[in-house]
């Protein structure tokens, strides 16, 4: 071949290569850019729908909760998630037993619906926490925790139920056992992350005490002016704590045959311990707690085999627990600050 035909071919092809990498080029340029435009258009939208919990197969209740959030949230306003560190926190708190309290205020807050639920109005809440207290004849110093906690509560941004799991009967006392019901019968009403398990005496001295979960089991009752403002121990994990629903399960929640006062806590020390878990506790500053003075109850009396019991929590863990609980809901009643189930949860 003629090496100057064969040049110029040459010349002519590449041209054309050029002039089709151009072409291809602006085809992609134009395509990318309506892609970005419609990607984010497309995260816009959906971004509520992520925020809510989307249990494994969602109830058709579910759903509807789903549709009205993003309906409400779309049609007035774009809510924002809330901030890490919430802004209303105030630090220290007062906190006064020497008369009662009136609950009208309280009940007067348009974010709070029936059965104590609230979610805050001004952001999306992060925690959607379960605070479960177990319960009997302590209806005064239960007034005493709803007019102390629920601003509190709501101060720190948290989405929350509070649930009072009340024992019937006159059997002796069994509080790790109504704690595990009140983690069941909480997950039956919402898909709740992070459960606080509360005694009614405890209100905690400083807002910055946050109830919800963080990524290792929580202690909240820190410094209690019943132990001078210190720990007891290091291991002890009464009175207050958080804990997610990851972390609850791990441990086969907790033990049901702890009848009467004591060792049950330690039990559950003694299972996050066997799991691997640590502690994460507040400071001693930020975890001051204050007992609402009581009478303990006569059917609360000092359990005799709580130290026989807590040396073998290895051995029982596994099947004493979340896996093993039966129990018998007696009645439900919604207060507008709580919700009060009572439970049959037989006897020693
Ligand atoms: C409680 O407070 C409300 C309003 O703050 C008031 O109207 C009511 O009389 C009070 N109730 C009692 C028993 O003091």
């Amino acid at each position: 071949m003629d090496p100057r035909s064969s040049c110029s071919l040459l010349y002519r092809t590449c041209s054309l290569v050029v002039v089709l990498c151009a072409l291809h080029i602006s085809i992609m340029l134009v395509f990318c850019l309506r892609d970005t435009g419609t990607e984010s258009d497309h995260a816009h939208r959906h971004r509520h729908v992520h925020r809510i919990p989307q249990p494994r197969g969602a109830s058709v209740r579910m759903n509807t909760r789903i549709a009205t959030t993003v309906a409400t949230t779309t049609d007035q306003q774009e809510l924002e998630r809330c901030p890490e560190v919430s802004p209303l926190l105030v630090g220290a708190v007062r906190v006064d037993f020497s008369q009662k309290v009136n609950l009208t205020e309280v009940k007067h807050n348009p974010q709070l619906s029936d059965g104590g639920r609230y979610k805050p109005r001004e952001c999306v809440s992060l925690h959607k926490v379960a605070i479960i207290i177990p319960f009997r004849n302590r209806e005064q110093l239960l007034e005493y925790w709803l007019y102390n906690l629920h601003p509190v509560l709501q101060r720190q941004q948290l989405e929350y139920t509070v649930y009072v799991i009340q024992q019937d009967g006159e059997d002796t006392f069994n509080r790790a056992k109504l704690l595990n019901v009140g983690y069941i019968e909480a997950l039956k009403n919402y898909d709740y992350e992070c459960f606080v398990f509360s005694d009614v005496y405890l209100i905690p001295l400083d807002d910055r005490n946050l109830y919800h979960c963080f990524k290792q089991p929580r202690h909240l009752a820190v410094s209690m002016d019943k132990f001078g403002y210190r720990l007891p121990y290091n291991q002890y994990f009464g009175d207050a704590c958080a804990m997610s629903k990851e972390q609850f399960l791990k441990i086969n929640g907790f033990p049901n045959n702890y009848w009467g006062w004591g060792g049950e806590d330690d039990d559950i020390y003694n299972r996050l311990s066997f799991r691997g878990m640590s502690i994460s506790r507040p400071d001693a500053v930020i975890g001051r707690c204050k007992v609402i003075r009581h009478e303990r109850d006569r059917l609360n009396e000092p359990n005799p085999r709580r130290f026989d019991q807590i040396a073998h929590t290895r051995e029982t863990m596994d099947s004493d627990g979340i896996n093993s609980l039966s129990y018998r809901v007696v009645k439900i009643e919604k207060d507008k600050l709580f919700t009060r189930i009572i439970v049959d949860i037989g006897k020693p």
